[in-house]
């Protein structure tokens, strides 16, 4: 039992901005902070922390609460398990006796496993570095590997004696329960008959995010290759394989800061990389990243970059996998070592400036990579030349920005030396059917795969398929992620000269739809158009984070929800090719006018549909004359509208 002072003493100390700053990116905006909410699977933020109030809320899911409530929550922790664990957060001294085997007995199975694997880390650290044992084969192990005393101590690395139960029988002298030491997979056998999981090897204890040991990896000494390499931990309560990565506990705040996080194979390519002080480093064990591991880089960064040794059809495995990180929003980049070398053997090579500038130099863009790497293969074959173009189109059709996925196809057409047109045409087989079978397993998902429609045979209906929600939502989407940015359109001058006008998109946006006098049926949309509008009418900077902190919460909320990560790579495309820059514009201005002029047939389809009903319970002629001018009207402009919609998508 804790006492209701002590309790409230945590209530009183713990900051719900830091206890759960230790599981996500919380940013500053304004007196609030806001990060992707660790509740449910999201691209752009909509957690906020207040500080001030001690609360948080996810205005996606609609979880809420204060610290204790987050712990519970977030870590699946019991009401004492959260105050315990804040309490030693906060340095606060929770009266209790010694516990009793009963008290021992009564924890949860969860934190009996803690208990078991947090002492079972300090036994192979004390083996490994204070016993003879240790010393002589262990510790000289690592040392060969080159790993300095201040690695081996910052990643807890330990060693299990060889001989045949020393740590079981050490656990149990100790008072715990074989039960856990079974459970944790430390201990193995029949009962008399208990010996140790581990036993000879070197140990590498697995945190979770928090810094607490949840499992291990345990590597033999030899190369011998009748036993495997590794040993490691079973799942339990704890420990979830797929939800973990190995290092990120050290990682975390350097991803956050180089907003990079770089991907690696094993325990000693991150181990060797930290030690040459590139910390940015996580590894998924030697398999293909999960989704629930992907989720976990996501809080920290949107960017990945995977380090792959040589191995091409290793790296070929891993392509589906990689299109994964790319649905989730990531942007992904690989980086190849040369013949024989891994980030471990390399890191131990180069010094940290060369590693890092190997890194840059080489890190290539996931489906440049990918088209290279397939392109060497087919050669010029043009049967498999047609394949590897499907192959490259099924990955950028997971993409679902839309601005970037045009960015790829455009350099798609020109690698491949193939229409654009063509390509689109190939895109769009594959997004229907990925559309279709999304609508099949996962209702809520559909909504963020626009199927375009570039077929030249439908190019009248262009984008007719979204519903007219989806289609302001477009528009608001890109006012908010591209607002700001400058775009040149060409114009006619009243001499009938082209003249060139450099406008932002909110202006184009604006200007076009007011001009139009168009509405938007959706009330939010409206609000959040109407913020631009003034912004663009009064000359005010045009910047979405304002929005932000409007007191509307539903605007919070949308601008929030449809705001993403500006696209990192057409940066570097900026700084290597200059070409992508006017390329990069060209497919904004298209997605703007694309986007307008798409609303603008929707509504005028929409129009034409209601004179259509009330020409239907017509008698009056002179009404009937009117209503049928308007809709000549209506169907001159729909054709207008539709060809210069053809002509944006031909060019
Ligand atoms: N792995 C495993 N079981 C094995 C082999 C490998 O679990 N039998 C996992 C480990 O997490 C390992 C990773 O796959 O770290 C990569 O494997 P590998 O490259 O073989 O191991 P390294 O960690 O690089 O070890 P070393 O450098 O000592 O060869
Ligand atoms: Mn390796």
């Amino acid at each position: 039992m804790i006492p209701q002072d002590t309790i409230a003493q945590i209530f009183e100390s713990s900051r719900v901005e830091e206890v759960i700053q230790d599981y996500i990116t919380l940013k500053k905006r304004g007196v609030n902070m806001i990060g992707n909410c660790p509740f449910h699977n999201e691209k752009t933020p909509s957690f906020t922390v207040s500080p001030t109030k001690g609360i948080y809320k996810c205005f996606g899911c609609g979880k809420a609460g204060n610290a204790v409530n987050f712990m519970m929550d977030h870590e699946q922790m019991t009401y004492p398990e959260a105050l315990r664990y804040l309490a030693k957060k906060y340095n606060i001294e929770i009266e209790e006796k010694e516990q009793t085997p009963e008290q021992v007995q009564a924890q949860s199975s969860r934190e009996s496993l803690q208990i078991v694997n947090s002492y079972a880390q300090k036994y192979f650290s004390d083996q490994l570095l204070n016993t003879d044992e240790g010393k002589s084969i262990a510790l000289s192990y690592f040392k060969e590997r080159g790993y300095t005393e201040e690695t081996i101590k910052k990643f807890q690395l330990g060693y299990n004696p060889s001989k045949w139960d020393s740590f079981t029988s050490s656990a149990i002298k100790a008072g715990y329960k074989e039960e856990f030491l079974l459970k944790a997979g430390l201990t193995k056998g029949e009962p008399k008959k208990r010996f140790d999981f581990f036993k000879g090897r070197v140990m590498f204890p697995i945190h979770n995010i928090t810094g607490r040991v949840i499992a291990f990896g345990g590597r033999i000494l030899t190369n011998d290759k009748k036993t495997a390499k590794y040993f490691n931990s079973p799942e339990t309560e704890l420990y979830n394989k797929s939800k973990v990565l190995y290092g990120l506990y050290y990682a975390k705040q350097s991803i956050v800061k180089k907003n990079v996080c770089l991907l690696v194979e094993g325990y000693t390519d991150v181990i060797s990389m930290s030690q040459r002080g590139i910390e940015n480093v996580v590894s998924s064990s030697g398999t293909s990243l999960t989704e629930g591991q992907i989720k976990l880089i996501q809080r920290y960064t949107p960017n990945i970059t995977i380090l792959f040794d040589g191995d091409v059809a290793g790296i070929k495995a891993s392509f589906r996998g990689i299109d994964m990180i790319l649905k989730e929003g990531l942007n992904v980049k690989v980086v190849l070592f040369p013949d024989g070398e891994d980030p471990d053997s390399y890191a131990k090579k180069l010094s940290k400036p060369e590693l890092e500038d190997f890194i840059d130099t080489n890190a290539k863009d996931f489906i440049r990579f990918k088209s290279d790497l397939l392109l060497e293969d087919a050669k010029n074959d043009p049967i498999k030349k047609a394949d590897l173009v499907k192959e490259i189109l099924a990955t950028i059709a997971v993409i679902s920005d839309e601005v970037k996925r045009s960015i790829y196809m455009t350099e798609c057409s020109s690698r491949f030396d193939i229409s654009e047109r063509a390509l689109y045409n190939e895109l769009n087989k594959t997004l229907r059917n990925n559309f279709k079978s999304e609508r099949r397993t996962n209702d809520y998902k559909t909504e963020e795969i626009p199927v375009l429609e570039y077929k030249e045979e439908q190019k009248s209906s262009i984008s007719l398929d979204s519903g007219l929600d989806h289609l302001e939502k477009d528009i608001i989407r890109l006012l908010v992620n591209y607002g700001d940015v400058e775009v040149v359109f060409h114009q006619k001058s009243e001499k009938e000269e082209e003249e060139e006008v450099v406008i932002t998109a909110a202006e184009y946006i604006i200007h076009t739809l007011e001009n139009d006098e168009i509405k938007f049926e959706n009330s939010i949309y409206q609000k959040i158009f109407n913020h631009y509008s003034s912004w663009v009418h009064e000359e005010i900077k045009i910047d979405v984070k304002k929005l932000f902190l409007n007191t509307d919460i539903d605007v919070v909320e949308t601008v929030v929800s449809l705001s993403s990560n500006k696209y990192e790579l057409s940066l570097n495309w900026k700084e290597k090719h200059n070409i992508y820059v006017s390329t990069e514009d060209m497919k904004l201005k298209f997605a703007l006018e694309h986007s307008v002029l798409a609303l603008q047939l929707k509504k005028i389809e929409i129009n034409i549909q209601e004179i259509q009903e009330k020409l239907k319970g017509i008698d009056d002629d002179e009404e009937m004359l009117i209503l049928l001018t308007s809709q000549l009207t209506f169907i001159e402009l729909k054709k207008m509208i539709s060809d210069k919609l053809n002509r944006i998508i031909l060019k």
